[in-house]
């Protein structure tokens, strides 16, 4: 059931949703509280971590790791998983870190993390995740775009954009509502799996990375 508010004229809208952004990781457990649906720690690379992450995508344009990551194994998990993460220490002690953060705020034993090299935006269209809750981060090049929730017409998400661009659809009114992760960010998007978030779910795309420029993306999921 979707929590709404009654109006003066007895009809019922749906509650509003909020964004909670921080540069203090305590932000992400805001993603507990209703009317939230994301929480953004703004996380600053170490200068160490962004050459790393420079490095793996200039050498490499092929990478599609997914594993099931355990807190306490991560690194030994990455390393098994592709020898390109070998010397990458910061990096992957980088992972292993939003592993255990995420594990411990949802109390789970594994992760599903999925670690990708991107060329074209995967998702380049506005949607909702039919999901509980996603934790995206984007650790090089262009990062996730989203909606804030009062400024989208969530009847023209899916079959209801009758197959028009973002821009021609009316999702949204102005070019200026569209708000936009930053590398490095770590973002918990909150999707219509969420008891009680059916039609509050983040609003949210991949971007297109400019010709010629990759992204790497990480995203982590519940599994079990
Ligand atoms: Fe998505």
């Amino acid at each position: 059931m979707t929590r709404a508010l009654a109006t003066n004229d007895n009809s019922m809208i749906p509650a509003n949703r909020y964004a909670a952004i921080s540069p203090e990781p305590n932000v992400l457990t805001d993603i507990y509280r209703e009317e939230i649906n994301l929480s953004v720690w703004q996380c600053t690379l170490t200068q160490t971590l962004n050459s790393e992450v420079t490095n793996l995508l200039s050498n490499t344009s092929e990478l599609q790791l997914s594993i099931a990551a355990t807190p306490e194994q991560t690194i030994g998990e990455l390393h098994a998983a592709s020898a390109l993460l070998v010397d990458k220490p910061a990096l992957t002690e980088h992972l292993a870190m939003l592993v255990d953060m995420f594990c411990t705020l949802f109390e789970l034993k594994r992760a599903g993390l999925r670690l990708t090299i991107l060329n074209k935006a995967m998702c380049p269209k506005f949607h909702v995740d039919h999901i509980p809750c996603r934790l995206v981060s984007t650790l090089g090049g262009v990062a996730s775009q989203w909606l804030p929730h009062d400024t989208v017409d969530r009847s023209k998400l899916g079959a209801g954009s009758k197959g028009k661009k973002d821009h021609e659809s009316g999702i949204y009114t102005s070019e200026s509502d569209i708000q936009q992760l930053n590398a490095g960010d770590v973002a918990l998007l909150k999707g219509s799996g969420w008891l009680g978030n059916e039609d509050g779910a983040l609003v949210h795309r991949s971007p297109a990375p400019v010709s010629g420029e990759t992204r790497l993306l990480l995203t982590l999921d519940f599994i079990d």
